[in-house]
């Protein structure tokens, strides 16, 4: 349906790499499509087949005003010729609040604008009952496709790599693209993640979307032991970012022309040097999986008159 084979693992050549003998790839999944970009059809491609499967409507599913996952669901939905819906929070938006919306209705997905107080149940049995009633015959995805469906998508990533790296770097929002490639690490390699959200309990979180999803505790527990939780680079907390990180990224993407965005990837990428200076990491090799963005990123870009993407 989207084509994976865009997402290549690229090497990347810089001095300060090189000095110290780190082969740093990346796994462009930013490549995959310019919608249902990064790790969007990873956790939306086995959703949507149990949509089909189930023979429903289409799917149903949760974002705030700027979501990337919306706009993914809306994307892919109508390309593969289901219906979609969007719960979005905040009853004061509109269609024409912002671009992404807007994207999302020319789509065709119907947008359901709630209070903040009443999504902050989207999770919760009865709210999920009275939307089932409300609109029979969709399949419900969580907010960020944060479900079972989508944690085996995104196991696929690694695969598709010579998956013999000794780091691998990811961001985290729900933790569903972390925990699914923990799933398919090899046994060499350790997963570094980076919250973007501040005071993120990573490990309970994970542990959480597991035993979600059926994953026995005691292997849980065994393969979290396999992770390490870089605290430190949130900058503010989710959606917040600072100068120095937009000239990080700025200079990045001079030297290398890989976009980034400042939510997400941008903030492992500066981690993932950050911490090789402070550890001082030498003579291994990395994968950071770039998890896409871009849309979003090139909507702060364009505020902040930067050049990242
Ligand atoms: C660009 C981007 N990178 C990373 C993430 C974090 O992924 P996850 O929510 O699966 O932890 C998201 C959120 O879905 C995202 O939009």
């Amino acid at each position: 349906m989207f084509n994976i084979e865009n997402s290549i693992v690229q090497k990347i050549d810089l001095d300060n790499l090189n000095k110290r003998f780190i082969k740093l790839f990346i796994k462009r999944d930013d490549l995959i499509d310019e919608n249902v970009s990064g790790n969007k059809w990873r956790k939306l491609h086995y959703n949507v087949e149990h949509a089909i499967q189930l023979k429903t409507e289409g799917i149903l599913t949760f974002g705030g005003a700027f979501s990337n996952h919306l706009l993914a669901t809306a994307a892919a939905c109508h390309k593969i010729g289901i219906k979609s819906i969007g719960i979005v929070r905040g009853e004061e938006l509109t269609i024409d609040s912002n671009e992404t919306l807007k994207k999302c209705a020319l789509l065709e997905m119907k947008l359901v604008f709630i209070s903040r107080d009443r999504y902050a149940f989207k999770n919760e049995k009865s709210f999920q009952e009275e939307l089932s009633y409300e609109y029979p015959n969709f399949h419900i995805v969580p907010e960020g496709g944060s479900n079972y469906y989508g944690l085996i998508g995104c196991q696929k990533i690694l695969l598709e790599t010579p998956n013999d790296y000794k780091y691998i770097f990811v961001a985290q929002g729900t933790t569903t693209t972390s925990a699914g490639i923990l799933l398919s690490l090899s046994e060499e390699s350790k997963l570094c993640v980076v919250p973007v959200l501040k005071g993120f309990d990573s490990i309970a979180e994970m542990k959480n979307l597991y035993i979600q999803s059926g994953i026995e505790a005691t292997y849980a527990n065994e393969l979290l032991n396999r992770v390490e939780v870089l605290t430190d680079y949130h900058f503010g907390g989710y959606g917040k970012y600072t100068s120095q990180l937009l000239d990080f990224m700025e200079q990045f993407f001079k030297q290398t022309k890989i976009p980034l965005d400042p939510i997400y990837t941008g903030k492992v990428l500066f981690a993932l040097f950050d911490w090789i200076e402070k550890e001082n990491i030498r003579n291994c090799s990395i994968l950071f999986v770039h998890t896409g963005g871009i849309q979003g990123g090139k909507m702060i870009a364009k505020k902040e008159g930067r050049t990242y993407c």
